[in-house]
């Protein structure tokens, strides 16, 4: 494959020969990266064991909530560049680049990566593949995968020691070695993904930067082909070796985990002296070392991602003897832990101390706004740990209501705030949705029992609330009301991370062997 610009120019105008793109795993990952690439004009088959979610996408549905995904599904599927399988074999035989998208949860018994779903995914892959070709990882792992998956495929696949079987791989083996001509056998690349929920089509079609860990120039050449209409709008592109490109990904989510905790211990400290933390965290984001994103102060992380990345980091640097260059993630870890419970103490303080038969009306249920995910989400974690008090509590989400309710049965859940606002002691908003920050304090001022708001996420305007009645509190902001400190050992009766609400909902994305999101 050349790496010349001429030859990108060429494939990025449509000119030039384009790769044959299979992502395996159809996922929250999988599926965005699929219908993405055949947006951007690639052939794209993507393969899943689920035949049901197979089903579905080729129906034009896309089984989880992603703004802007299912139209992009609709309009590529019936351009014919877009297709699903089932078969392993279809997609060995079809692809030039492989992109493999599966899930790499944590693990039940540990704060580790399960890599199974990869693990099998390469097994059953690498034995199909009998010509040249690109395997290339997006998954989240641990710095030091890519290298054993490496030494795999050059193990099983019969391309890497089977002259015979690249000469004999058939018809295509001609347009094939113009397609990826310097490929000898099949090789593997790393290129961490970097999309967020809730705006992921416009994060894979836009991307900030493009992570190649490659150890030829050929898997460079194949990766640059496959992403040459990225390429050609100028994104930047760092080209490295495995263990960097595996640690960009792990090293960018634990940054944001710290600013999110950094701020919120922030918050901590103001609840003690009744400062304002949200005034404070507009203050630092005008320097411009410092910035204002991932800044905002509230319940904390969650969703299937930062928690997860934070503890299989430390996991892994302890495995490298490491351990203690990672040990503050430890910490970043509790402080948002800690977040959960104060906001509980917030409205049990609230509340005279008493949340036993309170009827508590929750805002949110997703980990953020935009998304039906609710792995590790501090929202759900919040109603849950306040039904464990005693009190009565009904859960609204716009969307995530059905997850929510496999996840956390012994709650209300409800779609809509007006149908269960009678008689509410309390309001606490946990998922900072447009449509809750654009309730009418009035109008809901007349259905409560209390005009009392929590607002976690500082997602509402406290002064109309405040002017239609309402005691508003919004944690790390002064208030008057002061929780008592949060004891250091504070047993947890939250959910716990790999087991809590993360389980089943979306992260079933791909039964085994094949696995979850990234
Ligand atoms: C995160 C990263 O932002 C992506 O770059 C990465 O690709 C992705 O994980 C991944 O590893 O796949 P995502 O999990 O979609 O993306 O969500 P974020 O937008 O990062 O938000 C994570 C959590 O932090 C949410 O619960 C959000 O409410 C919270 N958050 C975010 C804050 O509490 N404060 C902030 O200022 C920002």
């Amino acid at each position: 494959m050349s790496t010349s610009d001429s030859d990108e120019d060429a494939a990025a105008s449509g000119t030039g020969l384009r790769p044959r793109l299979t992502v395996i795993g159809t996922g929250y990952l999988g599926a965005t990266h699929a219908v993405c690439m055949a947006e951007l004009g690639f052939e794209v088959l993507a393969v899943d064991v689920d035949h049901s979610k197979i089903s579905r996408l080729s129906a034009g549905e896309i089984p989880f909530f992603e703004p802007d995904l299912a139209d992009l599904l609709r309009a590529n599927l019936a351009t014919g560049r877009l297709r699903f399988t089932t078969s392993f074999e279809e997609i060995a035989e079809f692809g030039d680049v492989h992109f493999v998208c599966v899930g790499t949860p944590q693990r039940p018994d540990g704060y580790g990566a399960d890599l199974s779903h990869l693990n099998a995914a390469i097994e059953r892959l690498a034995p199909m593949l009998t010509r040249p070709c690109l395997v290339v990882g997006k998954s989240t792992v641990p710095a030091g995968t890519a290298a054993g998956i490496a030494r795999a495929l050059a193990r099983l696949a019969p391309a890497n020691h089977s002259a015979a079987a690249t000469a004999d791989a058939g018809a295509d083996a001609e347009t094939d070695a113009d397609i990826v001509p310097d490929l000898a056998g099949v090789q593997l690349a790393w290129n961490p993904e970097f999309l967020r929920e809730g705006f992921a089509v416009a994060d894979t079609l836009h991307p900030d930067r493009l992570v190649f860990g490659v150890a030829s120039p050929a898997a460079e050449g194949a990766l640059r082909a496959a992403f040459a209409p990225v390429i050609a709008q100028g994104v930047p592109v760092i080209v490295t070796d495995y263990a960097t490109a595996e640690l960009v990904k792990t090293a960018a989510n634990s940054f944001l985990a710290t600013k999110i905790s950094f701020i919120n211990a922030m918050a901590e400290v103001c609840e003690a002296v009744d400062a304002d933390v949200l005034t404070l965290a507009e203050a630092l984001s005008h320097d411009v070392r410092i910035g204002g994103n991932f800044l905002r102060p509230g319940v904390g992380f969650g969703g299937g991602c930062l928690p997860k990345d934070i503890r299989a980091f430390q996991a892994r640097a302890d495995e490298l003897g490491v351990g203690v260059a990672l040990r503050f993630l430890r910490e970043i870890d509790e402080i948002n832990n800690r977040r959960r419970d104060r906001v509980v103490d917030l409205v049990s303080a609230a509340l005279d101390g008493t949340l036993a038969h309170r009827r508590l009306l929750v805002l949110g249920a997703a980990f953020k706004p935009n998304s039906d995910d609710v792995r590790d989400s501090p929202a759900l974690a919040v109603a849950d740990l306040l039904a464990r008090t005693g009190a009565d509590v009904t859960v609204v989400d716009p969307v995530a209501t059905p997850n929510a309710r496999r996840a956390l049965p012994g709650v209300t859940y409800s779609e809509t705030v007006e149908d269960v606002a009678a008689d509410a002691d309390a309001v606490v908003l946990l998922t900072e949705w447009r449509q809750f920050a654009e309730l009418d304090p009035a109008r809901l001022g007349q259905l409560v029992r209390r005009k009392l708001v929590i607002d976690a996420r500082h997602a509402l305007d406290g002064d109309r609330w405040r002017q239609a009645g309402w005691v508003y509190l919004a944690p790390g902001r002064p208030t008057g009301v002061i929780p008592s400190p949060v004891p250091e050992q504070r047993p947890r009766f939250g959910l716990p991370a790999a087991t809590g609400p993360d389980a089943a909902a979306r992260d079933a994305e791909i039964e085994a062997p094949v696995g979850r999101r990234s």
